[in-house]
């Protein structure tokens, strides 16, 4: 037999039995990647786990999907899930160190099948905030939000307790054609995503939205439906690598998924502009404050992102969406 057939018979053996556990349907590259994801592997089961009912039927639809309705503030639900799928696809809360516990108990004590007894897979959504020098020196023992939720899966799965992979994205931006809530008209369609939401509602709360200094330093920016593209790269490697990989493997695969490059004060210019349009805010410039009076999205405003998507490149991975964040915050519909 050739080479490449045997290789996509194994393949398609190890999808026979492989069952994925899926957190964060109703996110913003939850809702997208699920979509995308179950029209390339039309066969493989999937559990949603998520609190909301809304998506119920426009799931269904997606095809070979059971719906568990939960909250990640039921550890011990997460954790019998985790331990009876063969891939855990985590969208949703990777600054959420419980949830994260769970999912690797589970992980540990695994009753799922796996093809040849190989260690479960875990696909898990991190962010580029880990590598982003600290902007102040008085940060530096502090960690960024995935840090801790980070350093449990590669202690984990460097004793080999199963595989890992990372998709590390920067700032999200943009809302996927291909969000499952979208055929209902479902609001999770709408998601702004955790970075969007979070500068959002600071500058919402300050009443004003804020740069420091200059606002010359940089955030490097993706397009959700890059972030899909990499993640369905990063989960064929997961398969191809499900027999090769090794504990230590862990710290090979990260992968950083950035792509525009944009200056805080444009950023903060943007939001001003949108919040002022839907009348959450009147002060219509942005404005030049110091670290402290910056709110809580300081951190993100003041550092700089000095990461390329070096390995993304290398599974092949090209962002293809030309649409650029200042636009689709122009077009966005978040407050509808
Ligand atoms: N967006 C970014 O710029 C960015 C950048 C780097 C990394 N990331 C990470 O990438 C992942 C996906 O991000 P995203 O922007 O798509 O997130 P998102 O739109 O905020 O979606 C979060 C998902 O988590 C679910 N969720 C949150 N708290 C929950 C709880 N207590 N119980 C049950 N479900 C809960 C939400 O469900 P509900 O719909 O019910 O709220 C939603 O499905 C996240 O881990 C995020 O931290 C995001």
């Amino acid at each position: 037999m050739p080479k490449d057939t045997f290789i996509s018979k194994l393949l398609t053996l190890r999808l026979q039995m492989a069952s994925i556990l899926f957190l964060g349907a109703s996110g913003q590259v939850g809702g997208a990647f699920l979509t995308v994801f179950r029209k390339a592997y039309p066969d493989t089961p999937i559990t949603a786990y998520l609190r909301s009912t809304t998506l119920d039927e426009a799931l269904t639809s997606l095809g070979n999907i059971n719906i568990v309705h939960g909250t990640f503030e039921e550890p011990d639900r997460v954790e019998e899930l985790a331990a009876t799928h063969s891939i855990i696809i985590n969208c949703a809360g990777s600054f959420n160190p419980p949830l994260t516990a769970a999912i690797l108990k589970g992980m540990k004590n695994t009753k799922a099948l796996t093809p040849s007894d190989r260690r479960p897979i875990l696909l898990h959504f991190s962010g580029t905030g880990n590598f982003q020098p600290q902007p102040r020196p008085q940060d530096r023992r502090e960690l960024p939000p995935n840090g801790a939720t980070d350093e449990m899966i590669l202690a984990a799965a460097a004793r080999g307790d199963f595989n890992a992979l990372f998709v590390c994205p920067g700032g999200i931006f943009g809302q996927s054609a291909d969000h499952v809530g979208l055929k209902t008209g479902d609001a999770s369609a709408r998601a702004a995503g955790v970075w969007v939401e979070w500068s959002l509602k600071n500058v919402q709360n300050l009443g004003f939205s804020p740069y420091i200094g200059p606002g010359t330093s940089i955030i490097r920016l993706v397009h959700v439906d890059d972030v899909v593209s990499l993640a369905m790269l990063v989960y064929k490697r997961a398969l191809e690598t499900w027999e090769t990989y090794k504990p230590e493997d862990v710290y090979s695969h990260f992968y950083v998924c950035v792509d525009e490059t944009v200056e805080s004060k444009v950023v903060a210019e943007a939001y001003a502009e949108l919040l002022v349009r839907e009348g959450k805010i009147g002060e219509k410039e942005a404005r030049k404050v110091g670290y402290e009076e910056a709110g809580t999205t300081a951190y993100y405003s003041a550092g700089n992102t000095m990461v390329e998507p070096v390995r993304a490149a290398e599974l092949g991975w090209k962002p293809k969406n030309r649409k650029k964040f200042l636009e689709t915050l122009k077009e966005s519909k978040y407050f509808a």
